[in-house]
């Protein structure tokens, strides 16, 4: 499989990569986007973020930034391809060249990923592909694992199945419950989806046979 590359910000460029960010929640892996991007030198720039539910954290964040929002809720739609279709318009008027799924508790539909092939990525709470789905954490304590930690993938069809980009692991302690362990593994995970998310807007990326390169 190639996928088109995505072309990195030109060096010294006044104009940084746009990125639209969707969330669900608290948006702290958000928050690590928009405190690095506060710096020119990022090279990206947090252009819109959108949630598909209202009052949540991850908008207020946005809001304090100054940060355009916009919620698409699949509730107030007749189908979930409409929701999916409302959801790919509302992003694409920011004209993103990379979208970032930080906490988006929705899979995007076939439409999504077809009007931004190559440029939708995620950040999932396990080391894929083990412990795919809402309950990584919790799933690899349940199984024993001794490490776990956090992927930051490319956005395919499947359900945390894209390309790797990026990986961090985690070192599971004895007393660990869910939350503890999830709590861990997202500081870890903020300081791994900043450093690629960078490296994305500024080197730009290509995918050949899965494999996900820097640089084009
Ligand atoms: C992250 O661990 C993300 O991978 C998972 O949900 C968490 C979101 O955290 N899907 P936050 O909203 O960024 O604080």
């Amino acid at each position: 499989m190639s996928t088109p590359s995505v072309e990195p910000t030109p060096s010294g460029a006044a104009a940084p990569a746009r990125v639209v960010v969707l969330v669900s929640g608290s948006g702290t892996n958000l928050q690590a986007l928009l405190d690095a991007s506060a710096d020119p030198a990022y090279g990206a720039r947090i252009v819109a973020v959108g949630a598909d539910r209202d009052e949540i954290e991850g908008l207020a964040r946005a809001d304090r930034h100054n940060v355009p929002t916009f919620v698409a809720r699949l509730k107030d739609f007749s189908s979930r391809d409409a929701w999916d279709h409302a959801l790919a318009d509302r992003v694409a008027a920011f004209e993103p060249d990379l979208v970032v799924l930080a906490g988006f508790m929705k899979l995007v539909g076939p439409e999504f990923l077809e009007r931004f092939e190559g440029k939708v990525v995620n950040t999932h709470p396990a080391l894929c592909p083990s412990f795919p789905g809402v309950n990584g954490p919790g799933d690899a304590l349940a199984y024993g694992v001794k490490v776990t930690g956090a992927t930051l993938f490319v956005v395919d069809a499947g359900v945390d199945t894209g390309p790797i980009v990026a990986q961090t692991v985690v070192p599971v302690e004895d007393d660990d419950d869910a939350s503890a362990l999830h709590e861990r593994i997202k500081v870890a995970e903020r300081r791994m989806l900043v450093d690629n998310v960078g490296r994305m807007a500024r080197e730009g990326f290509r995918i050949t046979d899965r494999k996900v390169r820097f640089g084009l």
